[in-house]
Order: structure tokens, then sequence, then C-alpha cells
């Protein structure tokens, strides 16, 4: 059976992929950025998962705002990267597993969830900047991806409490996957961050640090927000935490914390990174 190994969230700034564009990972402005992610680079070459899973926001790029899906599974043979007008380097394609992305797929529909199902899928920054954070060289990468994006663009958005429980699914469905993979779990956005209206630049470090900490033990506590609370008290992109409660909703109730860090800002954005192992097994029911 597939397990889940753990769930590394991580933020999908486009000025990352400008700094690594441009070797800028040990400039001042860029280190206490890129110094986070070593020791979570480490830890997955001793994991070596078969498998990432990406719960991340698309931006424009794949879909627009004439047909936006609440939740949308890839289910392609591979996923190519895009630039969605950010002026980055687009960094090739990421092999899928269209047999997983339709368990997947099929288990949702079964819990009452209603994805729309991509055989074509273009993938933005939230997808590739963490990819190339995580496995900088690309032939350590995982064989297999399956991306999961959610609706952080159009309002009306899903409500956390419903981005949970999707996560919670998805780590269900790959736990009752029958093949022998080893899986590793991602989200990616947030932490707090705004970057248009009145509160542009708006940050908060201590929300974001509480959400961090709970989302290593007591990750349901963040479910009772709304929407409409994250956009006050985290931004307007502030939303994109939901990645991260996705993710860590996959994981199961029991996790421990790898490595975290938290840099503020990079760009308009809290920068946070956690990963997590998992110490218990998913429930099945
Ligand atoms: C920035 C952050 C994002 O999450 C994003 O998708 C685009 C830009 C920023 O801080 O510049
Ligand atoms: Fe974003």
């Amino acid at each position: 059976m597939a397990t889940i190994v753990g769930c590394v969230c991580t933020s999908h700034v486009p000025a990352i992929g400008g700094a690594l564009a441009r070797g800028l990972e040990q400039d001042a402005y860029w280190q206490p950025f890129f110094a986070g992610f070593p020791p979570v680079r480490e830890w997955l070459g001793r994991v070596k998962p078969d498998v990432a899973v990406v719960f991340y926001n698309d931006h424009g790029l794949n879909f627009f705002l004439d047909n936006l899906p609440t939740f949308a599974v890839g289910a392609a043979t591979e996923y190519r990267n895009e630039d969605e007008g950010w002026g980055i380097p687009a960094l090739g394609s990421y092999p899928g597993s269209p047999a997983l992305s339709w368990h997947i797929i099929e288990s949702l529909v079964a819990a009452d969830f209603d994805p729309a199902s991509c055989q074509r899928m273009l993938v933005d920054h939230a997808f590739s900047i963490p990819m190339r954070l995580l496995w900088p060289d690309r032939a350590t990468m995982p064989a297999a991806t399956v991306p999961i994006a959610i609706n952080t663009v159009q309002h009306p958005l899903p409500s956390p409490r419903r981005c949970y429980r999707l996560g919670q699914t998805v780590g269900r469905a790959i736990a009752s996957y029958p093949e022998d993979l080893k899986v590793l779990v991602v989200g990616t956005g947030g932490l707090s961050h705004q970057l248009d209206g009145a509160r542009a630049g708006h940050i908060n470090r201590e929300f974001d640090l509480m959400c961090m900490d709970k989302l290593v033990h007591d990750p349901a506590a963040l479910i009772h927000y709304t929407v409409d609370d994250l956009v006050d008290v985290a931004g307007s992109q502030g939303v994109e935490l939901m990645m991260w409660m996705a993710a860590r909703a996959a994981l199961g109730p029991r996790a421990r914390c790898i490595h975290s860090n938290y840099h503020v800002p990079i760009s308009n954005t809290a920068a946070g990174l956690l990963a997590l192992e998992a110490t218990g097994s998913v429930e099945l029911a």
C-alpha cells in the first residue's frame, strides 16, 4: 500500500525564481530564506519519496476568471510549467501518475467532493518554485507528481474547513492506493501577505507563528476561521494558508516537526517553511 511519509509546506513567491536564476541564494536579502531548505532536503534525501502530491493555488495560468474550478486534480502524464507573467524562467515539466490521480479523484467524488479532473494542466510558480526549492537536482525529484489546485483567485473561495476535509480525503485516498509508494504531501502558498489595495504589504507575524505551531500538533484548531477571517488577519493572499491546511490534513493526526523556518519579508510575503514527518497512520474510516 502507499504510505504518506510526510508533509512539507512552503511559500511560493515568484521572486524566488528570479533569485535562483541569478544565483542570489547567499545574498544578504535571500540568505535567511534559503537557509531553511538544506535540513529539509537532507531529510527528503533520506526518505526518498516516490510521489509528490502538491496542493497549490493557480494564479491565472491554467484557470482564469471565465472558468475557475474550486478544486482541480491533475490527471495528466505530465505538467508543464509556464510563467503567468512574472518574467521568471520556466522550470520544465513534471511527470504525472494518471493512475494515482484517478484513484484520488474517484475517492474525492465518493466522499461528495466535485473536483475538476484535468488531463491537460499547466502549472505555475506555485508548483514549480517549491519543487525546485525541495529538489534543486531534478535527478532526485520524485518520479511522479499529482497537482491539486484550490481556488484562491475568485470569490467565493472554499472554506478552510472544506480545504481541511479535502486534505483528509486525499490522505485516505493515498493510504488506500494498492501500490507500495512513499508519498510526500506538499502545500504551497502563504503565509500572511497582501499584494495590492490599501493594505498592500500587510504581514501578521504573530498569526503566522501561531498557525505554524498549531499545524504541528493541533491543525484542526485552524478550521474555525472563515475565508473573511483569513483575509482580515493574514491579508487577501494570506488565504493561501488553506494549501498548508489541506496538506497537513492529508498527513493524519500525528506528526513530528523535522524543521521549520520563518522569514519576513520575501517580496510582499511572510515566507514560511514547515516539514513534518508522519508518526501515525492515516485513519482509513
Ligand atoms: C507574491 C506572493 C505570492 O504568493 C504570489 O503568488 C505572487 C507574488 C509576492 O510576495 O511578491
Ligand atoms: Fe501566491
